[in-house]
């Protein structure tokens, strides 16, 4: 560990934060300063890669969130593959229909991404589906339908950016690329009228810690979304008070073009500041949900 003194200079301070978190995480200091550095020379990569206007691939963009965030990315210049079952975009950008909770309709969106023929800046994993599922109501008859419901929502929310994220990497921008891991605030503390969903979104935020830690020496950014409540087709009936889909994707651009690696939009800023002073309010406020 490299000494550090001068506890009232600036870089002495945070040099002796970096030793201290090091220490408490067991990581050697070369391999912390090495990450510092890399995330540094992302952050000068992406204004290249923002005046480059590369390729992005974004998923479940037929509509709500993902459609939105592909016209602003359209807006912006980018060329923009646009991924779901019905394979519907927004004009500018390039529809590709593919059932991504299938392995072969996963297969087809990383191929239509290698004949692009160029590399992949941007990879959006936006799709995703929520389930009410009662398992208090399982019964042997309605078992097996409980049990097939809750299989596709894994299928899509949890191994489609996985099984993506593999898929893309050798396609990517190195360095430069971002890869974009929508999840939720149930991620952090359960809705248990929706067990399933909140359990992918967990299982989301995790693989998104992990990856930007194995993909950092790649020069790859890994970026967790965590939207509010955002008037879709998801929330209908229940978007009182809810952000809109383009102000949503507005701040996801604007989050990016800042180098966040959380970007929780609207309210979810708010809601994250919370948890971290009363975990206990927030669970309680979504148990209730
Ligand atoms: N809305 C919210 O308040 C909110 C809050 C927190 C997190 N989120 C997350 O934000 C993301 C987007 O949500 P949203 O509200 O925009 O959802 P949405 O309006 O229901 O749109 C879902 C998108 O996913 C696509 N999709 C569904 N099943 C698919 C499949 N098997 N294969 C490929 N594409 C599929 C749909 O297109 P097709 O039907 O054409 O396939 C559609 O484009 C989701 O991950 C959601 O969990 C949303």
């Amino acid at each position: 560990m490299t000494e550090t003194t001068g506890g009232n200079d600036r870089n002495g301070r945070a040099l002796a934060r970096t030793g201290y978190l090091a220490r408490l995480f067991n990581i050697g200091e070369a391999e912390t300063v090495s990450l510092t550095t890399i995330e540094r020379r992302c952050r000068m990569d992406r204004t290249t890669e923002r005046k480059a206007t590369g390729l992005a691939v974004v998923t479940g963009a037929s509509r709500g969130i993902g459609r939105a965030l592909s016209a602003a990315l359209v807006a912006e210049g980018w060329q923009v593959l646009a991924a779901s079952r019905s394979g519907a975009a927004p004009e500018g950008a390039q529809g590709v229909a593919c059932d991504l909770a299938t392995g072969a309709g996963r297969a087809a969106l990383v191929e239509a991404a290698r004949s692009a023929g160029r590399p992949v800046h941007l990879l959006v994993n936006n799709a995703g589906l929520q389930e009410a599922l009662d398992f208090a109501a399982a019964t042997p008859e309605a078992a097996p339908a409980i049990g097939d419901r809750a299989a596709m929502e894994v299928a899509l929310n949890l191994t489609a950016p996985v099984a993506l994220t593999a898929g893309m990497v050798p396609l990517m921008a190195r360095p430069g690329g971002t890869i974009v891991n929508v999840t939720s605030l149930v991620a952090r503390h359960p809705k248990p009228s929706a067990p399933v969903y909140s359990a992918t979104k967990a299982g989301l935020a995790s693989f998104t810690r992990s990856m930007r830690r194995q993909l950092a020496p790649l020069g790859l950014r890994v970026v967790e979304v965590v939207p509010p409540l955002v008037a879709t087709d998801m929330t209908a009936g229940r978007d009182a008070g809810a952000l809109g889909a383009g102000a949503m994707a507005a701040e996801v651009l604007a989050g990016l073009a800042a180098g966040r690696r959380t970007i929780a939009p609207g309210k979810a800023a708010l809601v994250l500041r919370l948890d971290r002073v009363a975990p206990w309010l927030v669970a309680r406020k979504m148990a209730a949900m």
